[in-house]
């Protein structure tokens, strides 16, 4: 190994961040047992009144059998979750059936695994082992991603932006016209022409700074993108760590065009636009949220960097009582029409308000992290391959500098 690859590798080594427990998550974890626990009760007594339906068909006792959920509950009256990808069977290897219950939501998105040791960077070891190299751009992220107070920076923004306009480029409908490509396959930053659409204005310093990292770490732009958008979210307090996979090919070849949504479009074409990513309503609501995190400079350039909530860099639920327009608002604050009008949506509206209500900011993270992960996964087509990497991921913090008071953005 080089000198400089050595001094990296060490220098990186030293800021890994600790994994020991940490204060704050039991309530989170248990929160997630609770809903757990629910889902798979709810699960049960539809399998039981089925059964007793069938046994006993012409009893007219016997309750109406609930339609029994192929997987878990998308709780917005729309059908169940869908699979994608080469996991329309459920999947034929370990980790694609877990990708499939996660899909399906069955199985938790979020995970505290962690303890992972990593072989030294560019050694043999490293190479062998494919998460090796994740935990060292693990720690270059946590350093570009967090501000002097803990919070969430810009870059970590763009990152969460940027997973999204490489992923949401792939739709149903596509696909069944032929044209299966698009989604989470790099092509944001490999293209040469996808960075100049306008929607993707602002994502240059944060595509400039993937390709430094691609070219350091010799590792795919397509994870590499998805991985820095999950990896920004952990790195805001209160963001939850979601499962990250990584095994995604690449493309260079421009994701076709029209797929993104526009800030003025209604909620009937925001709603259907998702619909036709196999994300429904309130999977919506919840990848929304991410703009509790955001800036605008392209909506009204005279307010650059205007927040979409009060407290930028923090992944709270301010955004979704505050678009709501409940409580007072910042007179910095910028709502964007499209937030206002989903919010409002009869689709969405119970599912955006226990968000912003009590016990809303676990309900939400752990919505997120189903949304995102399908999201993610959008146009991948060999998921059974993949390799999950979430020990490398820092832990979820609750603190930082100045809570509770209007904050700036850093
Ligand atoms: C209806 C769907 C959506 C619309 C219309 C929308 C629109 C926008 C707009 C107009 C901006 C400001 C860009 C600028 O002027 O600089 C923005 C920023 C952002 N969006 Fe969205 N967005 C949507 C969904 C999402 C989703 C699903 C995510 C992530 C999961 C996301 C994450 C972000 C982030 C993190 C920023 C802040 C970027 C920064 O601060 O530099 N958005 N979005």
């Amino acid at each position: 190994m080089k000198l400089s690859g050595l001094v990296l590798s060490l220098s990186l080594m030293s800021l890994l961040e600790s994994t020991a427990a940490y204060p704050g998550m039991k309530n989170t974890i248990q929160e997630i047992q609770r809903r757990d626990v629910e889902l798979r009760e709810r699960r049960f007594l539809a399998r039981e009144q089925e059964k007793r339906q069938a046994e006993a068909p012409d009893d007219p006792e016997a309750p109406e059998a609930p339609e029994a959920p192929e997987g878990g509950d998308n709780d917005d009256g729309s059908t169940a979750p869908v699979l994608i990808g080469d996991l329309m069977d459920g999947g034929t290897t370990p980790v694609g059936k877990t990708i499939a219950r996660i899909l399906m939501k069955t199985e938790q998105g979020q995970s505290l695994e962690a303890g992972y040791k990593p072989p030294l960077l560019g050694t043999q070891a490293c190479k062998k082992d494919t998460c090796c190299v994740w935990q060292y751009i693990s720690a270059a992220m946590t350093l570009a991603f967090r501000g002097p107070s803990g919070r969430c920076n810009k870059y970590a923004r763009q990152a969460i932006r940027l997973g999204f306009h490489d992923a949401g480029t792939w739709s149903v409908p596509n696909k069944n016209a032929g044209k299966d490509f698009g989604g989470a396959d790099g092509s944001i930053a490999l293209s040469k022409t996808e960075i100049n659409r306008a929607e993707n204005n602002g994502l240059q310093d944060i595509i400039g700074k993937a390709r430094v990292w691609q070219k350091t770490f010799g590792v795919g732009m397509a994870d590499l993108i998805q991985f820095a958008a999950i990896h920004a979210v952990v790195s805001c307090p209160l963001g939850p760590r979601i499962r990250v996979f990584v095994g995604r090919k690449d493309s260079s070849k421009e994701a076709p065009d029209g797929l993104l949504p526009g800030v003025n479009d209604s909620a009937d074409k925001l709603i259907q636009l998702f619909e036709d990513k196999t994300i429904p309503p309130h999977d919506l609501t919840a990848l929304l949220g991410a703009h509790t995190t955001s800036e605008q400079f392209f909506v009204d350039p005279k307010r650059k960097g205007a927040p979409q909530d009060g407290t930028p860099g923090v992944w709270d639920t301010l955004f979704y009582n505050q678009t709501l327009g409940t409580g007072p608002l910042p007179k910095q604050v910028f709502r964007f029409p499209s937030d206002i009008a989903i919010a409002n949506d009869p689709r969405a509206r119970s599912e955006w308000e226990s968000f912003s209500g009590p016990g809303g900011q676990s309900h939400w993270n752990e919505d997120y992290a189903w949304a995102y992960t399908r999201l993610s996964m959008l146009g991948v087509n060999n998921m059974n391959n993949m390799t999950e990497c979430t020990k490398v991921l820092p832990m979820p913090q609750t603190t930082f500098k100045g809570a509770g008071e209007l904050l700036k953005s850093e």
